[in-house]
């Protein structure tokens, strides 16, 4: 019984949403991230297109980690913090 209340705050501590008027990283950083290892296989056109596929920021950056592997970039999480800011001030405009 005590075990499980120890577990109760760390998934409320988890469960929390990201807030995204408090994003960590430099929204310039992920520019430049963005435009050294992300322009090879798509432009900006993706993020802008009516039917994308990103809908909130938990996908934005699962996106984000699903493109640097497939493109061989080593994305580490002041990395992602940094795309994800970036993108989201530039274009998808996530609360
Ligand atoms: C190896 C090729 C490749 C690289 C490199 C790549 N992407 Fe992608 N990305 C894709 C493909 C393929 C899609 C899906 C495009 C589609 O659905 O038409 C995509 C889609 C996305 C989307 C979703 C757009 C939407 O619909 O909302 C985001 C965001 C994104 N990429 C971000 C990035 C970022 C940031 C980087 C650099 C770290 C990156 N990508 C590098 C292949 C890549």
């Amino acid at each position: 019984m005590f075990k499980s209340f120890a577990i109760f705050p760390i998934i409320a501590t988890l469960s929390i949403p990201i807030n995204a008027l408090a994003l960590p990283g430099s929204a310039a950083e992920g520019k430049k991230l963005h435009d050294a290892n992300c322009v090879s296989c798509h432009n900006d056109s993706v993020y802008k297109r009516r039917d994308r596929a990103v809908k909130n920021l938990e996908g934005l950056t699962q996106q984000i980690n699903a493109c640097g592997h497939a493109g061989n970039a080593t994305i580490g999480e002041p990395q992602a913090n940094d795309l994800v800011k970036y993108l989201n001030e530039t274009y998808y405009k996530f609360k």
